[in-house]
């Protein structure tokens, strides 16, 4: 040849080689697996949209800890389905409540397993939002509202003009059910509701209540999501009117990512999260790049179905599809991913 070839290709001949200079890797240490705990007793019900992933009633819950433990994963996060739905929520912060009680069990059983608490109310509002419902102030929505014939039981038929997520009394209950999962045990609070200041009041309730050294994780860049679909069968948590525009962020957002990471860390946030993860790989990079402290990303249910669905038709290799997304989530910049992929990463890399 006359002309002068750089060769890159030196480097990719062996798996020794390319395992040498390897620049992301993905280790069991980097994991969280979602978990779903419902009541009962040895109840471990398939979700259809979510092959491999159960819900579990608690005595069922602690085997599957252990397993994770066994793998080498050190963290659980868990979603609670309370045996009651209300307005107020009330099954995400009583005392025995369903994550509380599922905490205890956990915690009693396999110490050195981290419990997350996903603190959000979504699953035990009987109308399935992230916060307060009330009715828009406007005459005409009122109006609109009092001529439906389902008046009386406002949550369930308001249209989709005539209400609002109540900000400013949701964090009272929010911060309610961070000081319950505190007490029950829980290592770190993890919001997801999307409110605005609901950081800096759990912050506040924990340190008033003693849990100075509980951590915060937040859920900080949490976009309104078509990703989250599955979850929502899995945690029976789907609004059952509206969506959640007015509160989890407009997917085309970058620089809103950035304040909506700034605010949470200003009000106390230790540790920040981006959600999803595949189709926000930017925004996790931007936020790896800015802001210096531990970075999650959550690997949601849609993301885990999606592969899930090719590999079952055989379209892809699922195992390795699977690791390919999970170090892509890596490379973009995030330490942690929140992923149902875990056990199955967790057994490979092991
Ligand atoms: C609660 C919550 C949701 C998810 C995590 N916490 C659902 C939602 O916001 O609708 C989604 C997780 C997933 O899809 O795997 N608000």
């Amino acid at each position: 040849m006359s002309f002068p070839i750089t060769r890159l290709r030196r480097l990719r001949q062996s798996e020794a080689l390319r395992s040498m200079v390897r620049e992301t890797r993905l280790t069991p240490e980097a994991l969280v697996y979602p978990l779903f705990v419902c009541p009962g007793e040895g109840v471990r019900r398939a979700i259809a949209s979510m092959p491999g992933v159960f819900n579990f009633s608690i005595d069922q819950l602690i085997e599957e800890a252990r397993e994770v433990h066994s793998l080498g994963i050190p963290a659980i996060i868990l979603f609670g389905l309370p045996d009651r739905k209300d307005e107020q929520a009330s099954g995400a912060w009583a005392e025995d409540g369903i994550v509380q009680r599922a905490t205890r069990a956990v915690k009693r059983a396999i110490p050195d397993l981290l419990v997350i608490g996903d603190v959000c109310l979504c699953e035990y509002m009987s109308h399935g939002h992230c916060g307060i419902v009330k009715k828009s102030g406007s005459a005409g929505d009122r109006t609109r509202v009092t001529a439906s014939p389902a008046a009386a039981a406002p949550s369930r038929a308001l249209d989709a003009e005539a209400y609002e997520i109540d900000n400013d009394p949701t964090l009272e209950i929010l911060a309610r059910t961070a000081v319950a999962q505190a007490r029950a045990g829980i290592d770190i609070i993890a919001p997801s509701d999307m409110m605005d200041g609901r950081v800096a009041a759990i912050r506040a309730a924990l340190d008033g209540a003693g849990y100075q050294n509980t951590p915060i994780l937040s859920y900080a860049a949490k976009f309104a999501s078509g990703f989250y679909g599955p979850f929502r069968e899995a945690a029976d948590s789907a609004p059952q009117f509206g969506d959640r525009r007015s509160y989890q962020m407009d997917g085309a957002n970058l620089r809103e990512a950035m304040r909506e990471i700034e605010t949470d860390l200003a009000e106390g946030a230790d540790m920040i999260m981006v959600k999803p993860a595949m189709p926000y790989l930017d925004v996790i990079s931007a936020a790896r790049e800015r802001f210096d402290v531990p970075l999650a990303a959550y690997q949601v249910s849609g993301e885990y179905a999606m592969i899930q669905a090719a590999a079952q038709n055989g379209w892809i290799d699922g195992e390795r599809v699977m690791l390919e997304s999970l170090i892509s989530i890596r490379r973009a910049g995030a330490g942690t991913i929140l992923t149902y992929f875990a056990k199955d990463a967790a057994k490979i890399l092991a």
